[in-house]
């Protein structure tokens, strides 16, 4: 298959680069699968009422069956139409977030699709803060399924360029419109219930949540690595956002990071080290890349992807990273980090 590419200033969605929405739309309404920016990671987009266009996506990504999708939206009629009940922890958060990088559980109506749903009775559902997600969906009048639009298994897209290393020549097309923002994905939210509860960490922080709605409750399966735990959103139970070479996150001080990849050196490997401003020029190994200050953390959201594919670029045998403190977009980027090392953690005082 010819995968289309359109460049899309976001600045001139409706203006300039008006056709090339219009194109990209016209394919999504003949159920072919587009990959379109958003302001968390690129979505691998398809009209979410046609199990055809949905398979698609399955077949594109390799993705495991039993993985819902989300599906984005661009007003509230679209939401009306997928579930019977918004609760009111529903109406408070998407009164609050929406459009941003949330998503919401709610029981789906009777026909949703049970390809989309990978067979629960609940649907995932978030409107996207960005121009051109929100323009193609406008366009082509479908609410679009869209999972992160990489290979399963491998980091998201925060770039087009990564989804056509992962999807060109799989997909109908990919709109182009530069790097996105937050750089992680959005934040799940089960509210089907009185309390919301987090399936998955992401863009809107818990502390942002528990300002709107009070009590938050986090998924057991995130927070314990007890096998017997089932997450309760299928996506979390698989390895992801990994690069090829293994991962090992490093809990202790600049020193103790040094000392590990010395000893890795030592031992002949090629060591690569994921770091930050503040480290780089203290850490040596053979590849060290920055992915942001820690004075900020969401400038470490939006690069985590982006560095974890660049290893890859490289000839490193094994990856250390610095670990980051869980408050704020922090848990987010140490769920992903910890996800991409499949837990391989080595610890200073241990
Ligand atoms: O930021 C994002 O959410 C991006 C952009 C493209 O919007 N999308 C994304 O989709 O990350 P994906 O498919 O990579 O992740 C969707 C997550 C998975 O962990 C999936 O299991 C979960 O949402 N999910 C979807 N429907 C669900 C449901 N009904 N119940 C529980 N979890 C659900
Ligand atoms: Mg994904």
């Amino acid at each position: 298959m010819n995968t289309i590419k359109w460049i899309v200033d976001k600045n001139k969605v409706k203006t300039e680069s008006y056709p090339h929405v219009q194109q990209a739309a016209a394919l999504l309404q003949q159920d072919e699968v587009v990959a379109f920016p958003t302001e968390t990671v690129y979505g691998l987009g398809a009209n979410a009422l046609k199990d055809s266009a949905v398979a698609k996506i399955f077949k594109a990504k390799g993705r495991p069956s039993d993985n819902p999708l989300i599906v984005h939206i661009s007003n509230q009629q679209q939401l009306i139409n997928l579930v019977d009940n918004i609760t009111p922890v529903a109406k408070k958060l998407t009164e609050t977030f929406w459009p941003g990088p949330l998503t919401i559980i709610l029981k789906k109506k009777a026909g949703i699709s049970e390809l989309l749903t990978a067979g629960l009775d609940t649907v995932a559902i978030r409107m996207p803060d960005h121009e051109i997600a929100l323009a193609l969906i406008e366009e082509s009048g479908l609410p679009l399924a869209a999972p992160s639009a990489n290979l399963s298994g491998k980091p998201s897209p925060t770039l087009a360029k990564h989804v056509e290393e992962d999807l060109n020549g799989k997909i109908a097309g990919i709109v182009d419109g530069g790097a996105t923002g937050v750089g992680l994905e959005s934040t799940v939210v089960d509210c089907t219930g009185d309390i919301p509860v987090i399936f998955r960490p992401g863009g809107v922080t818990k502390e942002q949540l528990e300002k709107v709605v009070g009590r938050v409750d986090v998924d057991p399966a995130l927070e314990k690595e007890e096998a017997s735990l089932k997450p309760k959103s299928p996506g979390m139970k698989y390895t992801h956002y990994a690069p090829v070479a293994p991962l090992y996150i490093v809990e202790g001080s600049p020193q103790y990071l040094q000392h590990v990849v010395d000893k890795a050196r030592k031992d002949g490997k090629i060591v690569g080290v994921l770091s930050t401003d503040e480290q780089i020029d203290r850490i040596k190994a053979d590849v060290v890349l920055t992915v942001g200050t820690r004075k900020d953390l969401h400038t470490i959201a939006a690069h985590l992807y982006e560095v974890l594919r660049a290893f890859n670029e490289t000839s490193v045998d094994i990856i250390f990273s610095e670990s980051f403190p869980q408050v704020g977009v922090g848990a987010a980027i140490m769920n992903r980090l910890q996800k991409a090392a499949g837990h391989k953690i080595v610890k200073e005082n241990e």
